[in-house]
């Protein structure tokens, strides 16, 4: 079967992309990273896609006049590459609502709290002065209304006595990285779907024990 095409989006670290690249490399994966963009010439990722051989487009948001400007530009090198479904992984500039109607349900984001608690920025630090005893990150579904899109998957890890934004941070992104290259196969194959605003898993879907954890299937 082919395998489907990515585009990911990044602006900083790219430690996202990463598990999404050592993913694809590994035998039997449905899908392969066609092109990754960056709006950062300094982010990191860029390095790590080099590394793996991966097309890299740095298109910077302020070469151009307003976000449509910039977004469409992003869209032509995405269908220019093949690209059929989008990963933002730490992309840090708001879509435009005509790029998002575009990738409607071809495009999901990695978000750091348990939506729809703590949407849009600072999610740990917010979440450690409200004093909450969970805390986590979301994969979901894009849509115009920011980090309010459907939910595919999160997952739970604990706030602590003497966390900082930093400890925490890296707590949930050990889960991050589980999630994402789990839930992209899933999508690759055919198993997730958006009804009625909710995403529902396909029959046959195999969460598997590692996987029990962090999804809620509604089979
Ligand atoms: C992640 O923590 C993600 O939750 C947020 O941006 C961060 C990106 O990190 N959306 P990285 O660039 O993948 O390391």
């Amino acid at each position: 079967m082919a395998k489907l095409k990515l585009g990911v989006l990044i602006s900083g670290s790219g430690t996202n992309l990463q598990v999404l690249i050592d993913a694809c490399a590994t035998a039997g994966y449905p899908a392969e990273i066609a092109l990754v963009i960056s709006n950062k010439a300094t982010a990191g990722g860029i390095a790590r896609a080099e590394a793996a051989g991966i097309p890299v487009a740095v298109i910077s948001h302020k070469d151009f006049d307003g976000r449509e400007a910039f977004d469409d530009a992003m869209h032509e090198k995405l269908t220019e590459a093949g690209v059929e479904f989008i990963c933002l992984a730490g992309f840090m500039r708001i879509l435009s609502d005509r790029f998002i109607e575009r990738w409607h349900d071809r495009m999901i984001n990695i978000h750091p709290s348990l939506l729809p608690a703590y949407r849009g920025l600072d999610t740990h630090a917010r979440a450690i002065a409200d004093g909450v005893r969970f805390a986590g990150c979301t994969l979901h579904y894009v849509r115009p209304d920011l980090d309010n899109g459907p939910i595919i998957a999160q997952a739970v890890v604990p706030v602590l006595p003497d966390d900082t934004p930093d400890t925490l941070a890296a707590r949930i992104q050990v889960q991050e990285h589980r999630l994402y290259p789990a839930i992209v196969r899933l999508i690759a194959e055919g198993k997730v779907t958006v009804e009625d605003g909710r995403v529902v898993y396909g029959g046959g879907v195999d969460l598997g024990e590692n996987l029990t954890d962090i999804t809620s299937p509604r089979t």
